[in-house]
C-alpha cells in the first residue's frame, strides 16, 4: 500500500522555564511523516487510528527539559507529544486485543500509532512516593457508548480530568451536606465533575471561572453562587465573602485563589490541592505569594494534596458509576471541540491562554466528534 499521510505534534525544544510554549519552536505541527498500514507487526503490537485526544494542563509539565525533576517523566524531545486519547484498533498481534476494539489511555498525538509507543526510557528521579512513568498507563478498551452518551465523553467526564474530580471529592473531600464547597476552574474537566458531584451530595457549591459564558454553564450545571474571577480585581474575595465560609476548597488553580480560599474558610476547613494552573507557564520567582498561610493552625485547616496516577485501582469503580449518570443525563458536560491535528498546539495553548470555552477535546476523526 501507498504510504499514507500521518501528522503528528512534536516536542521539538525544551521551553524557557516557567514560559509559554511557543508555536513552531518547542512544539511544532508536522504534515509530512507517512506510516505503511500494511506493515508488518511484531508479536504483542497493534496498529491503532487516533480518533480523539484530550489536552490537558499537566502535559505542559512533562514538556520540560529532561534533567529537570518533577512528578512526571518528561516528553521525549524530537518525538510525538503523549496524552490521553481514543484510538480504534485497525490490525493486531496482541492476544485479546483485535481490529475494531476501541481503547482508551496514552497515546502520542499522531494520526496513527503502532502500538505499545516504545520510545527509550528516560531514567527519572522523582518525588516518591508517586513517582509515575507516564507512559505506562497503557491504552485500554472502553466499550461503544452506543448512543448513551457522546464518544467526546471519553476525553471529559469519563477521562482523566472526571476520573480526577472524582477521585479528588470521594477519596479527599469528606464531604458532608449541607456543607459549602468552593470549585476554582469550576467549567475544566475536572471542576466541572466536582460542581456535580457535590450537588449530588448535597453541598453548597461557590464555583468561579473566567468568562460570564463559563459562568452561565457553571450555573447550568448546578452551581448556587458561580462567579467571573475576572469580572474586578476584588471579585475573588467579595464572591467568597458574600457565600462563604467555605467548608472545602477544591483547588484547580493555587496563586490568587488559594489566598481568597483561605481567607474565607470554615473553621476545620479541607483544602484539597488538585492542581494551580495558574503557576504552570510562570518562573517561580515571579508567581503570586501565598500570605495569608497563617491561617491554617487557628482554623485548624487541613491540606491535602494528590495525584491521581497514586489512585488508578478506583477506575473500576468510577467506570461503574460515572456512564450510568452520563447516559441518564444527570451528569452534564460541555466541551470546547477543536478538529484535526492541524490545530492540535491551537488545542493546547487553550488550556492557558483562556480561549478554551470548556474543556477542550481534539477531534482527530471528525465521525467521533458527537
Ligand atoms: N492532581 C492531579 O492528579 C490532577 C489531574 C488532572 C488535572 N489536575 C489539575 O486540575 C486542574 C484542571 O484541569 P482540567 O484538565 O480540568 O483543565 P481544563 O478543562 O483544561 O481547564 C483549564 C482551565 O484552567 C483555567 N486557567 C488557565 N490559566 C489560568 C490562570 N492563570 N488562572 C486561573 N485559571 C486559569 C482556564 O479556565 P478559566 O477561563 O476559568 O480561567 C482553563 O480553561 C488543573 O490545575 C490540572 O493541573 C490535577
Amino acid at each position: 500500500m501507498a504510504p499514507t499521510a500521518n501528522p503528528r505534534i512534536v516536542f521539538a525544544k525544551a521551553p524557557v522555564v516557567g514560559n509559554f510554549l511557543v508555536e513552531g519552536e518547542n512544539i511544532v505541527y508536522e504534515k509530512t511523516p507517512t506510516i505503511d498500514l500494511d506493515q508488518k507487526l511484531e508479536s504483542g503490537q497493534f496498529l491503532t487510528k487516533t480518533l480523539l485526544l484530550s489536552p490537558e494542563p499537566y502535559m505542559r509539565e512533562r514538556m520540560r527539559d529532561p534533567s529537570l525533576p518533577s512528578y512526571g517523566t518528561p516528553m521525549k524531545l524530537g518525538q510525538p507529544i503523549v496524552g490521553t486519547g481514543l484510538v480504534i484498533v485497525l490490525r493486531s498481534e496482541k492476544e485479546g486485543i483485535k481490529a475494531g476494539d476501541y481503547m482508551l489511555g496514552f497515546t502520542p498525538w499522531e494520526a496513527y500509532t503502532v502500538q505499545p509507543y516504545v520510545e527509550p526510557r528516560v531514567e527519572f528521579k522523582g518525588f516518591a512516593p508517586g513517582t509515575f512513568d507516564m507512559d505506562t498507563l497503557a491504552l485500554q478498551p472502553v466499550p461503544n457508548p452506543g448512543g448513551a452518551f457522546p464518544w467526546r465523553s471519553f476525553c471529559s467526564a469519563l477521562g482523566l480530568p472526571g476520573f480526577t474530580g472524582y477521585v479528588g471529592l470521594e477519596k479527599f473531600g469528606n464531604a458532608k451536606a449541607g456543607e459549602t464547597i468552593f470549585v476554582s476552574s469550576g467549567a475544566s474537566g475536572v471542576g466541572s465533575m466536582v460542581i456535580q458531584l457535590a450537588k449530588i451530595k448535597g453541598l453548597k457549591v461557590i464555583a468561579s471561572a473566567g468568562s460570564d459564558e463559563k459562568v452561565e454553564y457553571m450555573r447550568s450545571i448546578g452551581a448556587d453562587a458561580p462567579f467571573n474571577y475576572k469580572k474586578s480585581k476584588s471579585a475573588l474575595q467579595d464572591e467568597l465573602k458574600a457565600h462563604g465560609p467555605i467548608d472545602l476548597y477544591f483547588d484547580n488553580v493555587g496563586g490568587e485563589h488559594l489566598e481568597a480560599a483561605l481567607d474565607n474558610m470554615n473553621l476545620n476547613g479541607r483544602v484539597i490541592a488538585c492542581g494551580a494552573i495558574s503557576e504552570y507557564n510562570i518562573p517561580r520567582e515571579k508567581r503570586y505569594g501565598i500570605k495569608n498561610m497563617s491561617r491554617m493552625f487557628p482554623l485548624r485547616l487541613n491540606l491535602q494534596g494528590f495525584l491521581i496516577t497514586d489512585h488508578l485501582g478506583m477506575q473500576p469503580r468510577f467506570l461503574e458509576e460515572i456512564p450510568p449518570l452520563l447516559a441518564q443525563g444527570k451528569l452534564k458536560v460541555k466541551e470546547h471541540l477543536f478538529h484535526g491535528l492541524e490545530n492540535g498546539i491551537e488545542a493546547f495553548q487553550s488550556l492557558f491562554d483562556g480561549s478554551a470555552t470548556a474543556k477542550p477535546v481534539l477531534v482527530v476523526d471528525e465521525e467521533y466528534a458527537s
